[in-house]
């Protein structure tokens, strides 16, 4: 039976853990602090700070001998004008969005080479700030410009026995993006900014994710896909 870590599990990494056990995989599940949802799901669990490398490695290698995919979902939206943005930000930005995921590949690629068919697929996340601008979003786009470029460079070194992709979702209904969308009018609003006018769910996202740990998707690596309303590249006005 296939088995897949998941890093980040509150919400696009929760619902592809749902998703995921849905179709009979077996999880190994890291995050932050205990979550009910290892219980819930019969997943393994870890807990790692991915600032903290000797904790990821430990959390990852925990997940053995053998995994078949990786989800790196931890994540920051951290939006400050440039001239509020510290060192420390940008710090903070690069490790939990881009080294985090980094550190977890080299972690993870051992129990990739053990796995029954000595094949692997990781599925990274960007951001919809990287393909266009947006204000605010420096630091962050930054970090997951960064990811980008991880994820093709991998891809080319992976190749053929393991794939490498990312997903790039515009504003998604989740913990993390509550600042955004708890208040409803504010929510209508950047709706309006997508042509498909609504905001993401945690499912739409995850859907992308679980089939690019697929086998469904064996022949697609390299790729930065979008799962964000249009938002990247239509413009239904003008
Ligand atoms: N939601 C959006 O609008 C949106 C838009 C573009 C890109 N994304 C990206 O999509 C991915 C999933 O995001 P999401 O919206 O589903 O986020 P989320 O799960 O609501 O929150 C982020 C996750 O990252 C974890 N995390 C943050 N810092 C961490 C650290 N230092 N060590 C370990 N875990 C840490 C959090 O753990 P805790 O539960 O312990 O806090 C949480 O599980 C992220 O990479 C995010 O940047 C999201």
């Amino acid at each position: 039976m296939s088995k897949f870590i998941i890093i980040g599990t509150s919400g696009i990494g929760g619902a592809l853990a749902r998703q995921l056990q849905t179709q009979g995989k077996q999880l190994h599940l890291i995050s932050r602090k205990q979550t009910p949802l290892a219980d819930e799901l019969g997943a393994s669990f870890a807990i790692a700070d991915v600032q903290d490398k000797a904790a990821l490695d430990a959390a990852i290698v925990a997940a053995g001998p053998a995994v078949d995919g990786l989800a790196y979902c931890a994540g920051t939206i951290n939006l400050k004008p440039v001239h509020r943005l510290t060192d420390a930000d940008a710090i903070r930005d690069f490790e939990v969005n881009a080294l985090g995921a980094f550190r977890a590949v080299q972690a993870a690629l051992p129990l990739f080479k053990a796995s029954a068919e000595k094949t692997a697929s990781i599925v990274l996340f960007s951001t919809v700030a990287v393909q266009q601008g947006f204000a605010a979003h420096a630091s962050v786009a930054m970090a997951k410009g960064a990811v980008e470029g991880l994820t093709r460079s991998l891809a080319a070194e992976l190749a053929p026995k393991i794939r490498v992709n990312a997903i790039a979702p515009s504003l998604t209904r989740t913990p993390l993006a509550q600042g955004f969308t708890q208040n409803e009018a504010t929510a209508a609003a950047l709706a309006g900014m997508h042509p498909l006018q609504r905001l993401g769910e945690a499912d739409d996202v995850a859907s992308l994710a679980a089939f690019l740990l697929g086998a469904e998707s064996g022949w697609i690596t390299g790729q930065v896909i979008g799962v964000d309303g249009g938002r990247s590249s239509l413009r239904t006005k003008g």
